[in-house]
């Protein structure tokens, strides 16, 4: 098995940032909030500079997968042996069951000036009315993000980062939570999540003029 999984690094944050951007790069909500490239590129140094801060943080979780067949640069190990760890193919974050008598605040998420508040702050309301819906405030196992690079998906990369959170689940007997793009909805029903309801917005697409729910 080429894949490994392991906890990120702070080095790791770039590489995380770069493969979030790719991942998402046609997720059409993604292009709502930051409507421009200007915005999607101040974007990912947001992404990078809130990966730090999450790594660092005892309440979340950053996963990464590495390829040990594949160097950072993305040649083949045989060429570059040296390089043992790896490049990183895909990541996830988990944040961690915390009750809400704990005294905990995640830290804040700096987004670039551009950026669309307005669907922002409707898709988080969103996301927090779905998760009081199917978990209430029960502490649970919540991804906040999954990514596997476009070039390799479909090799149980964002499997295993998923097991992860399972794994954790069961042995501490709490609940488990997600929300899931159209696109991941086949994988996690795979590895057994039930959908407890659905939840959409209405907004224009940039520059296409499509209206998209
Ligand atoms: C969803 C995503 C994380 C899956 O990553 P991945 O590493 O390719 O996933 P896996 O290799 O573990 O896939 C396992 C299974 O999921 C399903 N699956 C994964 N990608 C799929 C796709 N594009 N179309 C259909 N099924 C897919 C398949 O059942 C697959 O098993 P199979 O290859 O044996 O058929 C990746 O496609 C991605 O980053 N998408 C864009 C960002 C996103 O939507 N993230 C989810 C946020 S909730």
């Amino acid at each position: 098995m080429s894949l490994i999984l392991t906890a990120a690094q702070r080095a790791d944050a770039a590489r995380i940032a770069e493969i979030h951007m790719a991942a998402f790069s046609s997720n059409a909500m993604l292009l709502a909030q930051f409507p421009t490239t200007a915005v999607r590129d101040a974007l990912e140094k947001c992404i990078e500079s809130k990966a730090h801060a999450d790594i660092n943080d005892p309440n979340i979780t950053v996963l990464v997968i590495r390829d040990t067949n594949t160097t950072e640069s993305g040649e083949s190990k045989q060429d570059h042996t040296h390089q043992a760890c790896g490049t990183i193919i895909a990541f996830a974050k988990w944040a961690h069951p915390v009750s809400i008598n704990d005294v905990y605040t995640e830290s804040p998420w700096i987004w670039p000036e551009g950026t669309n508040l307005e669907v922002l702050g409707e898709w988080t309301r969103k996301t927090e009315e779905a998760q009081a819906y199917a978990v209430g405030v029960s502490p649970c196992y919540h991804l906040s993000f999954i990514g596997t690079d476009p070039s390799h998906e479909r090799r149980g990369a964002a499997t295993m980062l998923i097991q992860w959170g399972i794994h954790q689940s069961k042995k501490y007997n709490v609940p488990i939570y997600l929300e899931s793009t159209l696109v991941a909805a086949p994988l996690y029903r795979k590895l057994g999540f039930v959908e407890v309801g659905k939840f959409s917005l209405n907004y224009e697409v940039p520059d296409s003029g499509i209206t998209q729910t």
